[in-house]
């Protein structure tokens, strides 16, 4: 079923490739050759189509810009040392997407439009995929409503497309972040677990708050109490207390992070405790005071595993240890970058060529 959808496809005439200077990436500004676009009407989606990278058309009404239904996912493929691209769990990117399209009432996407078009997109544009340390493609399939209609209903039309950038490292180096006690990035029975656009935007208010204090990011706490540990960011937060990992766990408000599963499969493979709980700000803070909050770290796609060095919280500052080279998030990364590499063995079937 998966190899029998061959999608039409129109080459750029002009590829952009030779201009590019794969040494000063920033996070996505730079974009392949190619997209991906399958619209849905009528009650079914249509036939997909690989076109040149470009500016499309909607309508002013488009209900996507003023209601929000709009979902996206992140993702990476990675070339080895013998040149070979494979793409990093893209299966659980898309059960994710149909999860994110149900609670945002969006039709779901079949599996075949999904694989097939991400696989032949990113074999067109193979040459864009870096092979420098830290680098990869990052891949952006998206699904956003397109009907031209002000009332407020769910669309009866969309678009799903994939744009994929080359890109090198989200965060260069270790953040500050800060508790958020005020500000939420989404309650318990919101759309916090799905990947819709909105999530996003309403999240840039408080953190530029937060940037203009001197912090890179906020520690999202939740709705109710505006005591525990939501996400880090855009990513999940984990701790290494006492040599356990410790992360909130799973709930409608928090994103089912891929690279947050990854990192806890590694953790189990390694034996080491994981804890998938509740953790207060304050379990942490004492931790710090303790002595024994070894690490805290963000994971996602974008950053891979970002080191927190600093937590603020009710205006003071605390510092963390500096990650020893043993430390488990450097040898989750390490780990992450030798299976993507090619390097160890894909003992887990994470990597799909
Ligand atoms: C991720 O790292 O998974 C993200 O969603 C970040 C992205 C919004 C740039």
């Amino acid at each position: 079923m998966l190899d029998t959808l061959t999608i039409p496809t129109q080459r750029t005439t002009n590829s952009r490739l030779p201009g590019v200077d794969f040494a000063s990436l920033d996070f996505g500004k730079t974009f392949s050759d190619h997209m991906l676009v399958v619209d849905y009407h009528d009650g079914e989606w249509q036939e997909p189509q690989i076109l040149p990278y470009g500016p499309m058309t909607v309508s002013p009404a488009n209900s996507a810009i003023h209601y929000g239904q709009s979902i996206f996912e992140g993702m990476k493929a990675y070339k080895n040392k013998a040149g070979e691209v494979s793409v990093f769990r893209p299966l659980d990117n898309f059960h994710r997407l149909n999860a994110s399209a149900e609670r945002m009432c969006m039709p779901a996407l079949p599996e075949e439009i999904f694989m097939q078009g991400l696989l032949q997109l990113v074999r067109l544009d193979t040459g864009w995929v870096p092979d420098f340390a830290g680098s990869a493609l990052y891949i952006r399939p998206f699904m956003f409503a397109t009907d031209a209609m002000l009332g407020v209903r769910p669309s009866e039309s969309y678009r799903f497309m994939i744009i994929t950038c080359p890109v090198g490292l989200y965060y260069p180096k270790p953040l500050r972040v800060r508790f958020e006690e005020r500000y939420v990035r989404s309650a318990e029975g919101g759309a916090g677990f799905a990947k819709n656009a909105g999530n996003y935007g309403a999240a840039m208010y408080p953190t530029k708050l937060g940037q203009q204090e001197g912090y890179n990011q906020l520690i999202w706490t939740d709705a109710s109490e505006h005591k525990y540990v939501e996400e880090s960011g855009t990513m999940n937060a984990v701790f290494i207390i006492d040599g356990r990992l410790v992360t909130p766990a799973l709930s409608t408000s928090i994103l089912d992070g891929i690279t947050r599963r990854s990192v806890l499969q590694l953790a189990r493979d390694w034996g080491m405790d994981v804890e998938e709980r509740k953790v207060s700000a304050l379990e942490i803070l004492d931790a710090q005071a303790n002595g024994t909050l070894q690490e805290a770290f963000g994971v996602g796609t974008a950053a891979t595993i970002a080191s927190i060095a600093v937590i603020g919280y009710q205006g003071e500052d605390y510092t963390l240890p500096v990650p020893p080279t043993d430390a488990f998030s450097r040898r989750a990364a390490a780990a992450l970058t030798a299976i993507r590499s090619g390097e160890a063995p894909d003992t887990h079937g994470w990597m799909v060529r």
